[in-house]
């Protein structure tokens, strides 16, 4: 795939995710075979203020790696000045959030909002790209309209592209429907169909197998796949996508010895990166991804928050995976998964259905 004058290889795109896509995260990722990694949304007012706490999450993927970072706001002059900010600290793409979905940035008329003003998105694209480097693309990514009643996806991807967005991220629900229901693949179709050939769009939304990649290919005729939720604690999906592309055999899942040096490494980069004071919120996020489904996993993480200092969380991960590394080596037969299902989560399971997808991870003001 080819953005601007950048060629991307094949394989899917790692989602821009709040409180998520660090550098340790983005890393991980990328060697798991993420053909295209974004930071979070940063505030170009934020940004253009000098808040360093926020610059500080632009931080530059590792071995010259290529990245995306991801802003938002709604003022031109200063998404401009944010965007170079943004390639000053080693961006190659610039990708302007049109989705978030949030209270805290649609009431600042930002995110999704903008879908509600195609115009002033326009001025927006078109202020970054003017400063920004040729060489550099400036992406956007947005959802398929704001409500039911207003899906404009397709002609508000195409005023985008008029005024210089090189790509565009569809994430195939509207504002309204926040993370709820299902993944709609038309709006994404119809995308795809209003764009020139040779504007990539992008599918997102719901990809959690190497089955929906597939799905969502077929559905909507994007050119590549972005991945968010399914990725936390599970960099193998990346791998199985790109074995997918180059017509290799698929991997099997990983062992217990391999989920292990993976989260051993994941955590090992967030000593390394993570600010002091965010380290053991950060450390006990990789336990709970890494461990989401597996047996001991609950417990572990119930114990995860009585601890109060890096090295004992090391510890208690390096304690769980042993466990489950004794309990796969003792009879390979069993299965390493948490497989019993307590009588309230079967009631829970009969009445409510179908459960979230996002085990309540909206409420973090995610697009
Ligand atoms: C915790 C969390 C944080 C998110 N933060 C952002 C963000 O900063 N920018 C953005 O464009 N989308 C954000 N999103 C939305 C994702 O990029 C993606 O569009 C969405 O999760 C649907 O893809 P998925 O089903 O593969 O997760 C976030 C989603 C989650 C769950």
């Amino acid at each position: 795939m080819r953005i601007g004058e950048l060629d991307i290889g094949p394989g899917a795109l790692l989602a821009p995710m709040e409180a998520v896509t660090d550098l340790p995260f983005r890393t991980i990722c990328e060697e798991h075979g993420a053909a295209l990694t974004y930071t979070e949304f940063l505030s170009a007012q934020a940004l253009t203020h000098g808040a360093t706490k926020t610059a500080a999450r632009m931080w530059r993927s590792m071995e010259g790696r290529r990245f995306a970072v991801q802003v938002f706001g709604r003022e031109p002059e200063v998404m401009a000045r944010a965007a170079l900010l943004a390639v000053e600290a080693g961006a190659s793409i610039v990708d302007i959030n049109m989705g978030c979905p949030a209270r805290k940035i649609t009431a600042g008329l930002c995110g999704s909002a903008l879908m509600r003003e195609p115009d002033l998105a326009a001025r927006i694209v078109a202020a970054v790209r003017a400063v920004l480097p040729a060489t550099v693309p400036v992406t956007v990514k947005h959802r398929s309209g704001w409500d039911e009643r207003s899906r404009n996806a397709s002609a508000f991807a195409r005023r985008l592209v008029e005024v210089g967005a090189a790509l565009i991220t569809v994430h195939g629900r509207t504002r309204e429907q926040g993370f709820s229901g299902t993944v709609d693949p038309r709006p994404i179709a119809e995308v795809r169909a209003a764009l020139p050939p040779q504007i990539p769009v992008v599918g997102n939304g719901d990809v959690t197998t190497v089955a929906d990649y597939l799905d969502m290919k077929a559905a909507t005729g994007c050119d590549a796949v972005m991945i968010g939720r399914a990725s936390r604690g599970n960099p193998w999906l990346f791998r199985a996508v790109l074995a997918l592309e180059r017509g290799e055999p698929l991997p099997t899942p990983p062992s217990v010895a391999t989920r292990f040096t993976v989260w051993r490494r994941h955590a090992e980069l967030v000593v390394a990166y993570a600010p002091v004071g965010m380290r053991l919120h950060e450390l006990r996020k990789t336990l709970a991804w890494y461990s989401r489904g597996l047996y001991g996993g609950a417990e572990m993480r119930n114990r995860a928050f009585a601890e109060a200092a890096p090295a004992a969380l090391l510890a208690l991960g390096e304690a769980f995976f042993a466990a489950l590394a004794e309990r796969e080596a003792k009879s390979p037969d069993s299965s390493i998964r948490e497989s019993q299902e307590g009588p309230l989560a079967k009631s829970m399971r009969r009445h409510v259905g179908k459960t979230s997808n996002d085990e309540g991870q909206a409420s973090c003001g995610s697009a």
